[in-house]
């Protein structure tokens, strides 16, 4: 399968550069994939996406994944259109699995200030899963001001607006092969 890859994307009039190009995008998930394999061998996880910025993201790590496992969903909205987020966290889709008892293995894009997260975990406990675990491809360490569980990091990355990879910047990019970041001058 051969993918779009430019140097450069313009999205919404502003013009992003590669930050994190397929290459080590897939290296790293593969590598998670290895650990995810080793730690839940025999448990027979529930990955719950949250979409819409999580759906490359998972599909690709739960074809890493070769243990028994299954998919679901749940959908969250914080951002609206805009690159900082709106500090409220509006669920748009529940889970349809029945999670008490089993493992869960929430699969975000990107953890920026941490309260999408730790609202989620926080969901979650509410259906007595027998253990609830949080990986997410990127990591805005300098932004997170929430106490939130993360269990496995793809990258952690300083605070820049990033798109592609499944990250939209106001629903558009979400379909470009690699990570890019903002050109701020
Ligand atoms: P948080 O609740 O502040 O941690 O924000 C998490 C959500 O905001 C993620 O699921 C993304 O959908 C979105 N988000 C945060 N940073 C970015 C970014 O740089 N680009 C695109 N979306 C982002
Ligand atoms: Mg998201």
């Amino acid at each position: 399968m051969s993918f779009y890859l430019p140097e450069s994307v313009n999205c919404n009039g502003e013009k992003f550069e590669v930050f994190i190009s397929k290459e080590q995008i897939d290296a790293r998930i593969s590598l998670l994939g290895k650990q995810l394999d080793k730690d839940f061998e025999g448990k027979k996880p529930i990955f719950i996406g949250i979409l819409n910025g999580a759906f490359i993201f998972l599909s690709d790590i739960m074809r890493h994944v070769t243990i028994e496992c299954e998919v679901d969903f749940m959908k969250l909205s914080s951002y609206g259109d805009e690159k900082v987020s709106s500090g409220e966290v509006t669920e748009l889709k529940e889970i349809d699995a029945k999670v008490k008892g089993r493992h869960i293995i929430l699969v975000e894009d990107i953890i920026d200030t941490g309260l999408s997260m730790k609202y989620m975990v926080n969901r979650m406990k509410m259906y007595e899963p027998e253990s609830v675990s949080v990986v997410t491809l990127l990591h805005k360490k300098e932004a997170t001001k929430h106490d939130v569980q993360i269990d496995y990091v793809g990258f952690e990355i300083p605070i820049k607006f990033v798109l592609g990879y499944g990250l939209d910047y106001a629903q558009e990019g979400r379909n470009l092969a690699q990570i890019y970041a903002l050109n701020e001058v």
